[in-house]
């Protein structure tokens, strides 16, 4: 496959000038939206193939997959309380689900195909319907096919205001998309290969936000701006470093946490994860500043610059407040917690473990690999699952306490997401975390130990997979089931 940007990812040269660009663009939603009540939101999503621009010129258009014609789809934004109902219209040439990743909705509306609804056929619609229970940074995507649908466009945010947001200059989102791209400007269809399925996932060669390839984001000085930061990507994982932007984080996969400051001064974004940054910005007029992503060694590029304008628009710094109001999450008690351990396993080990193996261990573990028949490549306690067999893995006790510790044997990173529910990431490696941060998706090191605790407050058959999209595809998944 030839790839237009090198291994390095770099594209400055692509970019003409694509100056300051409107970030969180709100598309029209079509086929009538209107129809509102009170407190209930409606919304239709049409997934449909069509064209979109995603390099400039002299590049063409691109074949996608959109929501509303447009990718990333339309931004969803109600507030928390809101009931939303959402007609999602498939004109896909195969089925589809959509899953409303972070949100805590009934069982019945969290869009896993042959779990929790059937799937969508092509020419079929599904109304999902549910309460806004969490104010947070959210995101939806198919359920079916993920690691396909999602890399061909499907993906957008959704965005649960609180009832009171705190007060920001501007409310700005970013999805950060990868995007595997050939010369001729079609995304590569090499979906699910064995490859991208047995190591660390599909990793792109044009890395976009919003569906853009910006040059530069304007903003001004003594401005306070709320970043919202999504990664959509299927499987790239990233590390911002803001330098001396000096973001605070003030939410981690929509849920509030204590305002901080990054540790090592990095954002790091599994796939599926959010941030909420604070960036009280302050700089001289033509002062840019780039953000630069650290995560992959020897690969580091700037994934745009912030460009000062003219004029500020206030000297100092606002003494509003940053932190958010929690949301409804019952408190885990862990003196009366249940434990579960799982083990993550699989996949190709790194190449110094390869060397070491030696060429005949290695053959023995391509055989095996090959047996199946099917590309089983991960495992969770042992069990490779498919989305079309799936037995719950466990049974949690409704209502009480669960501490699920995940230990991660592979060589890969595995950013592991439980629906249904926001858990506290309580200890890393034996060692209490600082934040007790809730999130909804966990990156788990290779190697590491990772506790997780939650109320299983919510019934149902829920996933717990691995959202490195090809590793799900290939094993990483289980059930969860609370009752
Ligand atoms: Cu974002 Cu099971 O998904
Ligand atoms: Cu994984």
């Amino acid at each position: 496959m030839s790839v237009l940007f090198g291994p390095t990812l770099s594209r400055r040269n692509l970019l003409a000038s694509a100056g300051a660009f409107a970030a969180g663009a709100v598309s029209p939603f079509y086929g009538g939206s209107a129809a509102e009540t009170a407190n209930t939101r409606e919304f239709t999503l049409h997934a449909a193939p069509g064209q979109i621009r995603l390099l400039p010129e002299p590049h063409g258009e691109t074949a996608a997959w959109r929501y509303n014609a447009t990718v990333p789809g339309p931004e969803i934004r109600v507030r928390q309380g809101d009931r939303v109902r959402i007609v999602v219209k498939n004109h896909l040439p195969e089925e589809t689900t959509v899953h409303w990743h972070g949100i805590r909705t009934p069982n019945a509306m969290d869009g896993v195909p042959f779990l929790t609804q059937p799937p969508i056929a092509p020419g079929g619609n599904f109304i999902y319907e549910f309460d806004a229970v969490d104010a947070g940074t959210f995101w939806y995507h198919p359920h079916f096919h993920s690691f396909a649908q999602v890399a061909r466009g499907l993906h957008g945010s959704f965005i649960v205001d609180e009832a009171e947001p705190i007060r920001v200059d501007r409310d700005v989102t970013w999805m950060l998309e990868d995007w595997r791209m050939l010369e001729s400007a079609e995304i590569s269809d090499d979906f699910g290969n064995r490859h991208d399925m047995s190591h660390g996932g599909r990793i792109g060669n044009v890395v976009a936000i919003n569906g853009l390839l910006p040059d530069a984001f304007e903003v001004q000085s003594g401005e306070r701006i709320r970043l919202r930061l999504i990664n959509v990507a299927n499987a790239r994982i990233f590390a911002l470093d803001f330098t001396d932007l000096a973001p605070m984080v003030v939410a981690l996969d929509g849920q509030p946490a204590t305002p901080h400051v990054p540790e090592n001064g990095l954002v790091f974004l599994g796939p599926a994860m959010r941030a909420d940054l604070i960036l009280d910005l302050k700089g001289a007029a033509g002062h840019r500043v780039a953000i630069v992503d650290r995560f992959y060694d020897g690969l580091e590029y700037t994934l745009t610059e912030f460009a000062f304008a003219d004029t500020p628009l206030r000297d100092g710094t606002p003494d509003w407040t940053i932190e958010l109001p929690s949301n409804p999450l019952a408190q885990p008690n862990l003196d009366r917690a249940i434990r579960h351990d799982i083990v993550l396993n699989g996949g190709m080990m790194g190449n110094m473990v390869m060397q070491e193996m030696g060429s005949a261990m290695m053959g023995a573990m391509d055989s095996l690999m090959e047996m199946s028949g099917e590309d089983r490549f991960w495992f969770m306690n042992g069990i490779a699952a498919m989305e079309h067999d799936l037995d719950p893995l466990l049974t949690l006790e409704r209502d009480r306490t669960h501490v699920i510790a995940m230990t991660n044997e592979t060589a890969w990173n595995h950013p592991m997401h439980l629906h249904g529910h926001a858990f506290r990431v309580i200890s890393r490696n034996g060692q209490a975390t600082r934040l007790r941060e809730w999130q909804d998706t966990v990156l788990v090191a290779p190697r590491e130990r990772v506790e997780i605790a939650f109320v299983a407050d919510n019934p149902g058959d829920w996933m717990l997979h691995c959202h490195i999209l090809e590793h799900q595809a290939a094993g990483m998944m289980s059930v969860i089931r609370v009752d």
